[in-house]
């Protein structure tokens, strides 16, 4: 590095990133979708009620959230091609590969819907993209643990519809649990965009070169897959899985932390923007006493976390480097409750991002200023020199 810090080459601060969908100021630990504090949206909305607000820039009115709620619902089912489509994938691929494949293969069977300089053609793609996401997301559940796939049911909410699609079954009735449908649509509500993330960034700058939302959303899918953005939720289990296991106890592990053993990060912490607690931290760390009291579950993974993070907010190495929770700390112990296998955390975090991702490819895509995205970059490398004569 030429004496320039990491936030120098990780922030880019031009024109073509002005935005009026999210705001959040990392040192205050505020986020504010289109104004409203996240906290307020967790505690009154729904999953659908934001997703519009995030894509129209204000709230409905119940007809045009009815409305909305009535074109998702009857745009679920996949061409009956994209189920061979799923069918020939590896038993063992990844969900989120499988998603990534899943959305950007809609642009074949859709091919009526690509033209993102086309109002009915945005509108539709969003429709589609929103209604037929959850099933491609349990469809690559259902492909991990080797069940049949399931037809989504139009008489459930998004949330309920997206439950039963992957834990319901051929044989028996499946019942929907209060306590995991209140508690997912708040954990996906809290997703539903963060301004210019990784993934977000990536969906505006394919966008930004009038490639239709289903390949954006696609690129966005494969960057949200990094164990550093959304794959860090997967991350923060495997390493209370490992902390349990060691038997060494959490101490152990901090030290390795701070004496930067090869690897070893303590993954649901830091952020690039929250140099405070994330506020969705906050909410998600009470949901997980909530949902493990009502379902009835102890999960030792659960106390670990919280020693994790009783330790790392007393210690002057975090505190130093102003290293706090952020969404992706606690969100794993509850999906795991939820009975989610590990692989499938990223996927529901996508689900979540999902509206962020289509609001800013359609603001992106409504402002001229914005294409075609091209980060300036910063040239450290040889001075200008002539060929060596030989
Ligand atoms: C998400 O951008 C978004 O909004 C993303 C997201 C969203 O909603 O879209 O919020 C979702 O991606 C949340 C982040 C999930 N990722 C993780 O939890 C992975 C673990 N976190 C780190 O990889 C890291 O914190 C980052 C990449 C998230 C952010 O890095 P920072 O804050 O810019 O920190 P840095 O890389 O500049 O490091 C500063 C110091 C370094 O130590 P020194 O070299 O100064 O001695 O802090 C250390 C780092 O080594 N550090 C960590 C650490 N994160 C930073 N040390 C141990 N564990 C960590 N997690």
């Amino acid at each position: 590095k030429t004496g320039l810090t990491t936030l120098d080459y990780g922030f880019v601060n031009t024109a073509a990133t002005r935005s009026a969908i999210t705001y959040i100021d990392g040192d205050a630990g505020i986020l504010r979708y289109r104004g409203y504090p996240i906290e307020q949206i967790a505690q009154n909305s729904n999953f659908l009620e934001t997703a519009w607000l995030l894509i129209y820039g204000d709230l409905p009115s119940a007809s045009e959230l009815a409305n909305f709620d009535d074109r998702i619902r009857h745009h679920t089912l996949l061409h009956e091609d994209m189920r061979r489509f799923f069918d020939s994938l590896p038993h063992k691929a990844h969900p989120m590969s499988v998603l990534a494949s899943g959305v950007s293969a809609l642009s074949t069977f859709y091919q009526d819907s690509l033209d993102p300089r086309d109002p009915e053609q945005v509108e539709i793609s969003t429709i589609r993209l929103l209604a037929k996401l959850p099933v491609m997301a349990a469809y690559a559940h259902k492909k991990s643990v080797g069940q049949a796939f399931l037809y989504p049911d139009n008489s459930l909410s998004f949330v309920d519809n997206f439950l039963k699609l992957n834990f319901g079954n051929m044989a028996e009735p499946y019942e929907i649990n209060p306590v995991v449908s209140k508690a997912l649509e708040r954990l996906l509500m809290l997703h539903e965009d963060h301004e210019q993330n990784a993934s977000t960034s990536t969906v505006r700058l394919v966008g930004s070169t009038e490639a239709n939302l289903f390949a954006s959303v696609s690129s966005g899918i494969n960057a949200l897959f990094g164990p550093l953005h959304g794959g860090a939720n997967e991350a923060v289990l495997s390493m209370l899985g490992e902390i349990q296991a060691s038997g060494q106890g959490v101490e152990k592990y901090v030290e390795r932390v701070k004496n930067k053993e090869q690897g070893v990060k303590l993954m649901g912490f830091g952020h690039r923007v929250y140099k405070n607690y994330d506020p969705r931290a906050t909410l998600v760390k009470e949901s997980a006493h909530e949902v493990l009291a009502a379902l009835g579950v102890q999960d030792d993974l659960l106390d670990i976390a919280q020693e994790l993070e009783h330790i790392a907010l007393n210690d002057d190495y975090f505190k130093e480097r102003r290293l706090y929770p952020n969404v992706d700390f606690y969100t794993g112990v509850i999906y795991k409750a939820m009975g989610f296998p590990t692989r499938m955390f990223t996927v529901l975090f996508a689900i979540g991002r999902l509206p962020g991702w289509v609001a800013h490819w359609r603001e992106m895509n409504e402002d001229p200023a914005t294409k075609i995205g091209r980060p300036q970059q910063l040239y450290v490398g040889s001075p200008a020199r002539d060929y060596p004569r030989r």
